[in-house]
């Protein structure tokens, strides 16, 4: 396990049911509030690179916004297509701070 760095403050996280994207110094991320939940997926899409963060929550899924596929916002498995599986960081909130693992 690599270390927790920080991506964004607690303030810019999508509100329940929503996702959004945030931008690091190496990849961009898709964080998905479900449940009350974050979550930190690749942002993009393996299909044809479309931005997940502009997706929208379908119950434990995120829909891409282009051509509707829809991640598993805990695996990054996409149900239709074993092979694929978006990359997931783990991430915490510390305070005021949201932190990711990007290794
Ligand atoms: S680009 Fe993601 S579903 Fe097509």
């Amino acid at each position: 396990m690599g270390q927790f760095v920080r991506i964004c403050g607690k303030v810019d996280l999508p509100a329940e049911g929503h996702v959004t994207e945030i931008q690091t110094a190496t990849v961009t991320l898709c964080l998905a509030n479900v449940g009350s939940e974050i979550s930190a997926l690749n942002n993009v899409c393996p299909h044809r690179q479309g931005p997940l963060g502009q997706g929208m929550i379908e119950e434990r899924h995120v829909i891409y916004p282009w051509h509707a596929w829809a991640f598993d916002v805990k695996t990054g498995a996409y149900a239709h297509q074993p092979q694929a599986v978006l990359k997931i960081y783990p991430v915490k909130v510390l305070g005021e701070d949201v932190l990711a693992d990007l290794d």
